[in-house]
């Protein structure tokens, strides 16, 4: 039986030390031992961008970049869109397992009772100007919310975390919705209980003058199913950020804040405004041979391709990409979708694509249905935001349970001078 274990000779001194293989990887501690010399704080491990690093051991998500799978606590995402809803998924993530009837009535109940946000939320949120990117105004509402939760720093309190994770999921849509609304300058629409989770957030941002909103079934339901397709990732940008800030044993809300500024970004959950942004520049299919040579010459990203993990097809594309029809049956079809059938067309031809694995992500074709919504380009990463919520929280009960993690503090390879002394600015040159 060939043994668990790596040999290493450290040719510098010619000293050799066997290091233990679990789970397919080495511990990053067990490098500290191999030194140069007596004064050599040991060897550590340089992986900018941590593209060959685990941080953790987890049991939430599983992906086969290679195959394209993305499965939940073992459940492939293929199933759970088209089988589940996002509170169900939401509490699978969380709890590691599919509720059942009671528990699941129990859970949906909960969240629905804590949809409302305190009164003075709207004070701040008019403190921002009218035309504050909503995901600005998501993150500093949901940091906010700690300070009138201040029950939730009491982190080791198993009763606590489970509120405050179902005060989380309850109250991203309402905060997501009361920004969107103050962006457009319309009062805000309280939560419907008697609306499911995606109809009642349907209702806050759609809402007018009538005296009960009736949300399309079709688009609550393609957002719920969008919802899960976006509620976790395994270790991506914002999830370690979550993990990250969780580890300074901070409140859950500050955490979230933080996972959704990560998300904010262009290469990450950003990417789903940039893609539109992209295809109104790109404006027309005969203008996608001239973007496409300046992608290739590296002015610019095709924005909604590529990925750290997937070199095969984002099996949410997919999803997402199927779905898209069903959509514009109701809402009429995105124009934009020809620009972007065309990118994909000929990028997936093209071997500067194929060569580098790039093919669509989750955010090549989940603007266009949002365009179609009637969400403006703005709120894309917020649709996101949402559902990751679940995702986030789910990683950072992990985290906390993990007795092997600490606070996160990587370390460092200091290339920087050398110690020198302080010269007055007189006799600088
Ligand atoms: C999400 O991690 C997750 O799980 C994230 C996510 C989740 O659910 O949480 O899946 C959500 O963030 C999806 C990704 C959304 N981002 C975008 O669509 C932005 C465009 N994509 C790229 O910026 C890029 O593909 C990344 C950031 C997603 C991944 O980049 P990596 O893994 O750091 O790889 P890289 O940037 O080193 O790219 C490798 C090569 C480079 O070319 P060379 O230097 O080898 O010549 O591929 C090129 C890159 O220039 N490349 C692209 C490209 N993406 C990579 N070239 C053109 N267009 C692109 N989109």
């Amino acid at each position: 039986m060939p043994k668990e274990s790596l040999t290493i000779t450290d040719n510098r001194t010619g000293k050799q030390y066997e290091l233990p293989v679990s789970n397919g990887a080495i511990r990053a501690m067990d490098l500290r031992q191999i030194k140069s010399g007596p004064d050599d704080f040991g060897l550590l491990a340089y992986d900018p961008g941590f593209f060959n690093t685990a941080a953790c051991n987890s049991k939430i998500t599983y992906i086969d970049g290679d195959k394209g799978i993305l499965e939940y606590r073992g459940y492939p995402i293929e199933q759970l869109a088209e089988r589940s809803t996002f509170l169900e998924v939401a509490w699978l993530l969380i709890n590691g397992e599919l509720p059942n009837k009671k528990q699941l009535d129990a859970w949906v109940t909960d969240v629905t009772m804590h949809t409302m946000v305190h009164e003075n939320i709207k004070k701040f949120l008019e403190g921002f100007r009218y035309d504050a990117h909503p995901m600005g105004i998501l993150a500093g509402t949901v940091s906010a919310l700690s300070t009138f939760y201040p029950d939730a720093a009491d982190i080791f309190n198993s009763r606590s975390r489970e509120i405050q994770i179902c005060r989380l999921i309850a109250k991203m849509p309402t905060l997501s919705a009361m920004s969107y609304r103050h962006s457009v300058g319309m009062p805000y629409a309280l939560p419907d209980n008697q609306l499911s989770y995606t109809e009642n957030f349907l209702n806050m941002l759609w809402k007018v003058t009538e005296v009960t909103y009736k949300p399309n079934p079709i688009l609550a339901k393609a957002l719920d199913m969008l919802f899960i397709l976006h509620a976790d990732h395994e270790q991506n940008c914002s999830t370690t950020a979550m993990r990250c800030v969780g580890s300074s044993q901070v409140d859950p809300f500050s955490a979230v804040a933080a996972a959704a500024v990560a998300l904010h970004g262009p290469l990450h959950g950003g990417a789903n405004e940039a893609v539109l942004k992209m295809l109104a520049q790109i404006g027309s299919k005969e203008n996608v041979p001239a973007f496409i040579k300046e992608v290739k010459s590296g002015k610019d990203l095709l924005m909604g391709f590529g990925h750290r993990v997937y070199k095969n097809y984002d099996p949410r594309a997919t999803i997402i990409k199927r779905m898209a029809e069903q959509v514009f049956d109701v809402t009429g079809r995105n124009p934009l979708l020809d620009i972007a059938l065309e990118l994909e067309r000929i990028a997936l031809q093209d071997d500067y694509f194929v060569s580098r694995k790039l093919y669509p992500n989750v955010d090549f074709y989940s603007g266009l249905i949002y365009q179609a919504m009637g969400f403006p380009p703005s709120m894309f990463t917020v649709l996101f935001a949402i559902p990751r919520t679940a995702g986030w929280v789910a990683q950072w009960l992990e985290l906390l349970e993990d007795k092997e993690q600490k606070i996160a503090r990587p370390r460092q390879i200091y290339l920087g001078p050398k110690r020198r002394d302080y010269v007055p600015a007189e006799r600088r040159a």
